[in-house]
């Protein structure tokens, strides 16, 4: 009797397995191919468009569950499992759940500046990790868009105003994802570059700008980094809504570039349309279901629309799904990996490197404990206070943010205290935290006014108090800067200047104590003209993940070197800017038939500052270090048809040191307009004090080509091109020309 039992469970276990082998789509040794057309063969039409819309019913329901409206659904008939997506750009992000904490590890600014992709492959493995073990498979991000103006809401969500940068760090971040099982989906594609009416913007870019700029971060991702989605933007491109664009969709993703992945658009108000989105290739509506669905399968059946073209769109996506194992559970993390110590351990390499020094007048900085043995720590950001907007503190604003563990960010304060053991030092708030620089309507602004107008009051007493305190240390260190509730998805920036009065605050107590550095925190430029000739040292510490503090406090009493570069112009007044190069509007979204006009072109950020010689505060590519480099023996080989660019850096000083060397390339003659100089290369090298290495580039074909718009192909023309090498944009350190036939 027990042996007949024991038959029968191994009986029942076994069947499924049987069954598996004669379902070609369950037999994970077949092709992704062949099981994604057995499956598709098998669904109805009402199964197959299902898949193509995301979770939620409609727009506005947000859900609070893991997934919520973050994923796709599964179909328990066939066994086909939902996407589960997060956001893994600063942490992970999952769903609306704030109770799903992660490790808060980098933002994208943030390890730009540190221009090391190594440490960015380590930060974002790990995060991709983290995500496994939430049980996600799609991460909705990173941002490849290129920082057009100083005051665009996402800026802190992007690396660069430089395409190349820009592309460098977006391979890097797409191969780490799905190397461990996370699909990975850049957005948003395409210039989408600032947060005002960004539903319904059209931005008239031509298409040399596309190319050069906007283009090359999603053309890496897809070509070099093998991304396996896309999310499609709200805005609309020259008159086209991004997510029913098909030049950009299927001619150049997918035909030029081949991208073999599937497109998502942006959620609630990224889809206008049923048919044109559906023939532009556009794969999946985000969230819920608007566009797609019944209509999508009233189209076919009145025969607007093909079931072909259904089918290949949910080819592609299941194709993916397929390819990335999530049908068969491939990817597996322990929940303890999630905040582990070595994930912690990474998140403070990314914090020491994102720190860029701007200035170290007389060598205030690093400050030195014999002569410092009071010490006074002001200002908003030196702490978090319940002023701060929940997880916005240390962090930009919107989807893109973690939600990280409580206390998970050290406060600059306590950090400063545990490591200055000789110094003393004693905190004061200096002035209130700002958080009203959103445009929420006309009632949030009277609400806002009357706050500002209260703080303002309460600021007066707040700074007479840290007046006070600054009098009677050796040296002040000011925390100042931005905050999640200011540069926010959503909304753009009013100003460039530090808000509330922390401008006031800097400028009274630099004037009671000599020896006043500023720290600002934050993802975007900052004016710093009104006070920076006031004090000896600036330190702008991007938002840069969980161990900020820590890093912040090491990099100030010289235990760690400061050595971050900006990866964005600082120039001195926001007016230098082109004009017309955002929209600013009074008041949020508005459905009115806007045009943003790029008609600055290819010159963005310093190659638009060059052009026009504009001085700057700091050039892109500026960052200081307490060791000097010295840049010596270039030399440029052509090896083929690539050339080799060695160059041979030394570290001048007492102390050990990184030096970021750029090379930038410079059409001296062209049948075309071309920027006086472009970033085509960059190399993080470590040097013991004393010692000196060569550092090696290669430059291929594509570093000298422009796109023509008379004949619409990368071009390169013969004739000299000069080879730039320094520390920064506008500090050229050895330069070489070359001949091109
Ligand atoms: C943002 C996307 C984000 C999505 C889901 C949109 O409003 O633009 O970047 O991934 O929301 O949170």
């Amino acid at each position: 009797m027990k042996i007949n039992i024991l038959s029968l469970i191994f009986l029942l276990a076994i069947i499924p397995l049987i069954k598996a082998q004669t379902i070609p789509y369950k037999d994970t040794s077949l092709s992704p191919e062949i099981r994604t057309e057995d499956v598709l063969s098998r669904m109805t039409l009402e199964e197959k468009v299902t898949q193509l819309s995301g979770l939620g019913k409609g727009q506005g329901e947000f859900g609070n569950s893991n997934v919520g409206i973050f994923g796709t659904p599964g179909n328990e008939r066939l066994g086909i499992p939902k996407l589960v997506m997060g956001h893994g750009i600063t942490g992970v992000r999952s769903g609306r759940d704030t109770t799903v904490n992660s490790t808060y590890m980098m933002t994208p600014i943030g390890i730009a500046a540190s221009w090391d992709t190594e440490l960015y492959e380590r930060a974002a493995t790990a995060v991709a990790k983290e995500m496994v073990a939430l049980n996600q498979n799609l991460n909705l991000g990173t941002t490849l868009n290129i920082i057009r103006h100083p005051l665009g809401g996402r800026n802190w969500e992007s690396f660069s105003e430089d395409p190349y940068l820009t592309s460098r760090f977006g391979v890097t971040y797409v191969k780490a994802m799905q190397a461990n099982g996370i699909i990975c989906g850049p957005k948003h594609f395409v210039a989408n570059n600032q947060e005002r009416h960004r539903f319904d913007i059209n931005n008239v870019v031509d298409e040399r700008t596309l190319r050069e700029i906007y283009l090359p971060g999603f053309k890496a991702a897809v070509m070099e980094g093998g991304a396996l989605n896309i999310m499609g933007a709200y805005n609309r491109l020259n008159g086209t809504y991004m997510c029913e664009n098909k030049w950009l969709l299927t001619d150049i993703l997918r035909k030029e570039w081949g991208f073999k992945g599937f497109v998502l658009s942006d959620f609630a108000n990224g889809v206008q349309s049923t048919v044109p989105s559906a023939l532009a290739g556009l794969n999946v509506e985000m969230h819920g279901t608007k566009y797609y669905g019944d209509k999508l399968i009233a189209a076919i059946k009145n025969g607007e629309l093909d079931e072909s073209v259904v089918d290949q769109l949910l080819r592609e996506k299941l194709w993916v799904m397929f390819s990335m194992g999530v049908f068969d559970k491939k990817w597996k993390q322990p929940k303890s990996i999630v905040h582990s110590d070595a994930h912690k351990k990474i998140a403070l390499d990314v914090a020491r490197k994102a720190a860029v020094l701007l200035k170290n007048d007389d060598a205030i900085l690093p400050l030195n404990q014999s002569k410092i043995k009071k010490l006074a720590v002001i200002g908003p950001n030196a702490k978090r206070t319940s002023d701060h907007p929940t997880y916005y503190y240390m962090q930009g604003g919107g989807s893109g943010r973690t939600y990280h563990f409580k206390n998970a960010i050290n406060n600059p304060v306590d950090e400063i205290k545990s490591i200055a053991k000789n110094t003393k030092v004693i905190y004061a708030l200096g002035c209130t935290v700002s958080n009203k620089s959103r445009e929420t309507g006309d009632k949030k602004k009277l609400e806002d006014q009357q706050k500002i107008k209260a703080d303002k009051e309460q600021d007066k007493k707040l700074i007479y108090d840290a007046v006070q305190l600054a009098k009677h240390v050796d040296a002040v260190v000011l925390v100042v800067g931005l905050h999640g509730g200011l540069e926010t998805e959503g909304w753009d920036r009013e100003h460039p200047y530090l808000p509330g009065s922390q401008v006031e605050l800097i400028k009274q107590v630099s004037k009671v104590n000599p020896n006043t550095v500023v720290v600002l925190t934050g993802g975007s430029f900052i004016d710093v003209s009104e006070w920076i000739d006031d004090v000896k040292g600036v330190l702008y510490h991007f938002y840069c993940g969980e161990k900020i503090g820590q890093a912040m406090a090491e990099i100030l009493f010289g235990d760690v070197n400061p050595s971050g570069k900006l990866p964005v112009s600082f120039p001195k007044s926001i007016e230098q800017y082109p004009e017309g190069s955002i929209l600013i509007h009074p008041i949020g979204y508005s459905k009115s038939n806007i045009s943003n006009i790029y008609s600055e072109g290819i010159f963005v950020g310093y190659r638009y500052f060059d052009k026009a010689q504009e001085d700057m505060r700091f050039p892109f590519g500026y960052g200081l270090s307490y060791t000097t480099f010295d840049y010596s023996q270039l030399e440029v080989k052509k090896i083929n048809n690539t050339f080799k660019v060695t160059v041979t850096i030394t570290n001048l000083g007492h102390i050990d040191g990184d030096e970021v060397v750029q090379l930038y390339v410079n059409d001296q003659k062209s049948s075309i307009e071309r920027p006086v100089r472009e970033l085509k290369g960059f190399a993080r090298v470590s040097l013991k004090a004393g010692e000196s290495k060569k550092v090696a580039f290669t430059l291929k074909e594509d570093a000298f080509a422009f796109w023509s718009p008379n004949t619409k192909q990368w071009t390169v023309e013969s004739g000299e091109f000069i080879i730039e090498v320094g520390a920064n944009s506008r500090d050229i350190k050895l330069s070489k020309t070359i001949k091109i036939d």
